[in-house]
């Protein structure tokens, strides 16, 4: 009998092992809203650089602003995306803005944080390797934002990778190149309307001097 106890151990533990593996293959629950940690699927995280990156199409957001979104790098079976405040005093676990997925076969929204469809994730873990969707950023300044993902690259479920941030993009347009160094580049492209009109003047005060010559010349 007691030679048995080690084999029923194993047992339960890859019974319950196998539970973790499908823990939620339609999505993470609300309870992984703040953290992002897929605590259905097992304590480890992959460490090492992610062969995944989650992408912006561009480098800073305005008020109601349409940017897309993209996972991408290799093959994975479940994500978890939502915008994050970046700024150092700043509610670093709210969930900004509203997110509207590409595909929506493939994508949901979730309603975190008392907000509403402002994070997004699988809704079947079918292998893909690259997702969209559209983040609509908030109507007020919310500061630095960056994406940030949970993104389970399988084939078991155990295999995710946490932290996975998009670059950071500030509110409001930069200042741009032409406008700091702008003075010059104007300048220039009016010196040459300037040069032609002094060119203008060149030509009248020669023709005036000459004038004034051959009236000199001839009144002799
Ligand atoms: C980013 O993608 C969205 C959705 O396709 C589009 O509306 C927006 O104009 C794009 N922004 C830039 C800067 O290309
Ligand atoms: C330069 O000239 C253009 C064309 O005449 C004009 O529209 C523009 O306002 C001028 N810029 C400056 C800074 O004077």
């Amino acid at each position: 009998m007691r030679s048995m106890a080690p084999f029923v151990l194993v047992v339960a533990m890859l019974a319950a092992g196998m539970l973790l593996v499908d823990a939620y293959p339609s999505g993470p629950p609300l309870s992984a809203c703040s953290n992002m940690r897929p605590t259905g699927h097992g304590t480890s995280t992959l460490t090492g650089t992610t062969p995944f990156s989650i992408t912006a199409n561009t480098t800073f957001y305005n008020p109601g602003e349409n940017i897309e979104v993209t996972i991408s790098g290799a093959q994975f079976i479940g994500f978890f995306v939502q915008a994050r405040q970046r700024d150092a005093g700043s509610d670093m676990n709210a969930a900004v803005g509203t997110i509207t997925p590409g595909n929506t076969n493939i994508g949901k929204t979730l309603d975190c944080s008392g907000g509403t469809k402002n994070a997004w994730s699988h809704k079947t873990n079918a292998p893909k390797t690259s997702e969209s969707a559209i983040w609509t950023a908030p109507s007020d300044d919310h500061g630095t934002i960056a994406f940030r993902a949970t993104i389970v690259q399988g084939p078991s479920s155990d295999r995710y990778w946490t932290d996975v941030y998009s670059a950071n993009l500030p509110f409001g347009a930069p200042a741009s190149p032409t406008s700091s160094g702008g003075g010059t580049t104007t300048d220039n492209g009016n010196g040459s309307n300037a040069v032609s009109g002094s060119s203008v003047l060149l030509v009248l005060s020669s023709c005036v001097l000459a004038a004034i010559g051959l009236q000199l010349y001839f009144g002799l």
